[in-house]
């Protein structure tokens, strides 16, 4: 018969399969299982390495966004080459994750010592007034010191850190000694209760707090009303700077300013930050801070919020819920998330401004972007680059010590540029 159906069980194409399978040798499965996890890794981290190795490690140009009429952007930008130039991330953190984390964990920070002046706050707060000059990062300097400034003429930056940072940060420190080192008079303006100091009064920064940065700049012109006044802000501190200039229009003593890394809009970063696994990641992170922020002054904390919810917060919003929402008198998190957002005010900003974004920021999402705000206002100027990570930037083979190299080259162009046209 030629049409037999055989039915032995060991023929079938089942077992023909697993016994095929078992001959193949035990590391051969390891090796498929490391790969599959590479690929995994390369796709969970964002890793971009292949990219840029197919494209010959060329980077990729900054984007620039502008009003069609910008006088600013023909006056000034035009001529800024760092803006029209490329960036390449040190190929071995071709991440936006592993670039973030590299800021965090090593950070790569120059030794700078800051000289310290306490700043009264009118509801009796104070704050934590670091400041950095040129003859402090110059070694050998003949400048004599007198007073806090000593090259008087040279122009005044004030630095606004992001949530729960303070002068001490890695990202401040590399901006700080960079801008020093060309000559600019830098000067850290700590949150209340950061930078190593107690809560004087019941009053606490959030998001959208800009009362602080007000009286300091202030005080500041008050104190030096013959120097150019420019305030660069990061991430947190970005969106108070932003909301800040748009709050005052043109009642500012600032000539300029600079926004790197700002969230916008806190609503969608807060949507955002809870989507995806990696993302909850930096949640979980950026909550740990929070918490130790409210541990250092449980005793304010305690007193005003509720402080069992504060110990279980396990992300931004939890914290938000039980905390900043509280101390700073908001219905909701959605109300002060909306009340805070900076991109609110982006059309109100009347000095120039650039504000420096990445689009793969895992923190800061680029959804919160205001491109169309950016772009109806003529004194902003807002460049884009596709990666970077969060205030990281890092750049070159060794990524030594050149964290947020590029964002200073950025301003302290800018700064140049819009000095000159004054
Ligand atoms: C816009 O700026 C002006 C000053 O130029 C200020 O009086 C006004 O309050 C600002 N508007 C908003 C919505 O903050």
């Amino acid at each position: 018969m030629d049409h037999v159906i055989r039915t032995d069980a060991s023929d079938s194409p089942y077992n023909l399969l697993f016994k095929s399978l078992s001959l193949i040798l035990l590391s051969h499965y390891f090796l498929f299982i490391f790969l599959i996890f590479i690929i995994f890794l390369y796709n969970f981290l964002e890793i971009h390495f292949l990219r840029d190795l197919v494209t010959g490690f060329r980077g990729d140009p900054v984007h620039l966004t502008y009003s069609a009429s910008s006088k600013l952007y023909q006056t000034l930008a035009a001529k800024c080459h760092v803006l029209h130039g490329r960036y390449l991330p040190t190929p071995w953190l071709s991440s936006p994750h592993l670039q973030t984390a590299f800021l965090t964990f090593f950070g790569r920070a120059p030794d700078i010592s800051y000289k310290r002046h306490l700043f009264q706050t009118p509801d009796g707060g104070t704050i934590a007034l670091d400041w950095l000059t040129y003859s402090d990062v110059i070694q050998g300097s003949t400048h004599v010191n007198q007073g806090i400034l000593n090259c008087e003429k040279n122009p005044i930056v004030v630095v606004i850190p992001g949530l729960t940072s303070d002068s001490a940060a890695a990202y401040i420190k590399h901006l700080a000694f960079k801008m020093a080192g060309h000559g600019w008079n830098v000067v850290v303006s700590n949150h209340r209760g950061l930078g190593g100091i107690s809560l004087t009064s019941d009053c606490f920064y959030n998001g959208g707090w800009t009362e602080d940065l007000r009286r300091v700049i202030d005080y500041i012109h008050c104190q030096y009303p013959d120097v150019s006044l420019y305030a660069v802000g990061t991430s947190i501190g970005a969106n108070m700077l932003v909301k800040y200039l748009g709050e005052n229009g043109v009642n500012t003593p600032l000539v300029g300013a600079a926004a790197i890394c700002s969230p916008w809009d806190l609503l969608i970063c807060d949507r955002f930050i809870n989507r995806r696994l990696v993302q909850k990641c930096y949640d979980r992170v950026i909550a740990i801070g929070l918490r130790g922020f409210a541990q250092l002054h449980q005793s304010t904390v305690a007193r005003l919020a509720d402080w069992e919810g504060i110990a279980k917060s396990r992300s931004i919003r939890d914290f938000d819920n039980h905390a900043t929402r509280v101390l700073g008198k908001f219905e909701t998190v959605d109300t002060y998330y909306r009340h805070s957002s900076s991109a609110n005010f982006v059309r109100n900003v009347s000095v120039p401004l650039l504000c420096i974004s990445t689009l793969d920021d895992p923190v800061c999402t680029r959804e919160a972007i205001p491109w169309d705000e950016c772009r109806a206002n003529e004194k902003i100027i807002l460049a884009t680059t596709r990666h970077g990570g969060h205030l990281a930037f890092y750049e070159g083979i060794t990524a030594k010590s050149l964290a947020s190299y590029d964002i200073d080259q950025f301003h302290n162009q800018q700064y140049f540029c819009t000095n000159l046209s004054l």
